[in-house]
C-alpha cells in the first residue's frame, strides 16, 4: 500500500501556512491530501487559520473570534512570510473549497475547536461542504472529540479522524466507540507497534507532522495510511524514489 501525502496547512515550507497560494502549490506537486484548520468569526463564518489568534500569520493582533469577517479581512496574511505574499488574506472555508474545485484528491479539515468549543461550527462546516463539493472526499479531525461526535450527528456518514499526541491502550475501542475511521497520531506515537494494531482492526493511521526524510521513509516502510507533512514535494520526491 502506498502510504498518501497531506499538505500540511497547504505547503507551508514554502508558502504562508492556510492561504490560497499554500494550497495551490500543494495541489502543483501533486499531493495527495491537503489539511487545513477552521475557527469562527465574531459574525459565525468559517475562516481557514491554525491559531485561535491572528498575531502570527497577520499583521493583526487579537483572537479570531472577536472579528467580523469584514474586520478580518483587511489584514494581510502573507508579508510575515515574504514579500512575495504580500496582500495575501485569510481565506474563508467557501472560498478554499471554491479554489479547489477541480481538486481530486483528500481534504482533511481539522476543526480547531480544543480551545475555543465554537459552538455550530460543526453543522456550518458541513453545510458549506455540501454547497459547495458534496462530492469531495473529506476527512474531519480534531483534537476534541466530542465536536467530531457533534459533526457526525449532524451528518452521520462523515469520515472522521481522532487526532491525538498519545498512544492510548487499545486503541481501536475508543477509536470505533466514537465513530471514526482513523487516528491521526503525534509522529512519534505513529511509529511504534500502535500503527500495525490499529491498522489490524481496520483503522487508518496518519501521522503528523512528518519533515525529515529519515522518518518519512520509516512511515513508508511501515505502510502507514498517510504522513502530513509541511514538505509535500520533498516526500512525494522521496516516495518515488522508492518506487523506482
Ligand atoms: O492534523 C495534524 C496537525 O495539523 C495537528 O496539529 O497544530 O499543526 O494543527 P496542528
Ligand atoms: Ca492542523
Amino acid at each position: 500500500m502506498k502510504t498518501a501525502v497531506y499538505a500540511h496547512r497547504g505547503s507551508k515550507c514554502n508558502c504562508p501556512e492556510n492561504t490560497l497560494p499554500a494550497f495551490e502549490e500543494a495541489i502543483r506537486v501533486g499531493s495527495d491530501g491537503i489539511e487545513l484548520d477552521v475557527h469562527l468569526t465574531k459574525d459565525q463564518q468559517v475562516v481557514v487559520m491554525h491559531d485561535e489568534k491572528i498575531d502570527r500569520t497577520t499583521n493583526g493582533k487579537g483572537q479570531i473570534k472577536t472579528y467580523t469577517l469584514d474586520a478580518l479581512k483587511k489584514f494581510d496574511a502573507g508579508s510575515w512570510f515574504s514579500p512575495k505574499f504580500k496582500g495575501t488574506r485569510i481565506p474563508t472555508l467557501t472560498q478554499v473549497l471554491e479554489f479547489i474545485a477541480d481538486y481530486q484528491g483528500v481534504l482533511n479539515i481539522e476543526l480547531k475547536t480544543d480551545r475555543n468549543v465554537y459552538p455550530g461550527i460543526e453543522s456550518r462546516v458541513v453545510a458549506l461542504v455540501n454547497r459547495y463539493r458534496p462530492n469531495l472526499p473529506v476527512v474531519y479531525s480534531s483534537f476534541n472529540h466530542e465536536s467530531l461526535m457533534r459533526l457526525k450527528a449532524v451528518k452521520p456518514n462523515a469520515d472522521l479522524a481522532l487526532l491525538l499526541w498519545e498512544r492510548l491502550a487499545e486503541p481501536w475501542h475508543y477509536t470505533k466507540q466514537i465513530g471514526a475511521s482513523a487516528q491521526h497520531l503525534w509522529q512519534p506515537s505513529a511509529l511504534s507497534e500502535t500503527a500495525a494494531q490499529l491498522q489490524s482492526h481496520g483503522i487508518k493511521v496518519r501521522a503528523w507532522t512528518v519533515n525529515k526524510p529519515r522518518i518519512m521513509q520509516q512511515a513508508f516502510e511501515m505502510g502507514l495510511d498517510a504522513i502530513i507533512t509541511d514538505q509535500p514535494e520533498a516526500a512525494l520526491s522521496l516516495r518515488k524514489s522508492r518506487c523506482k
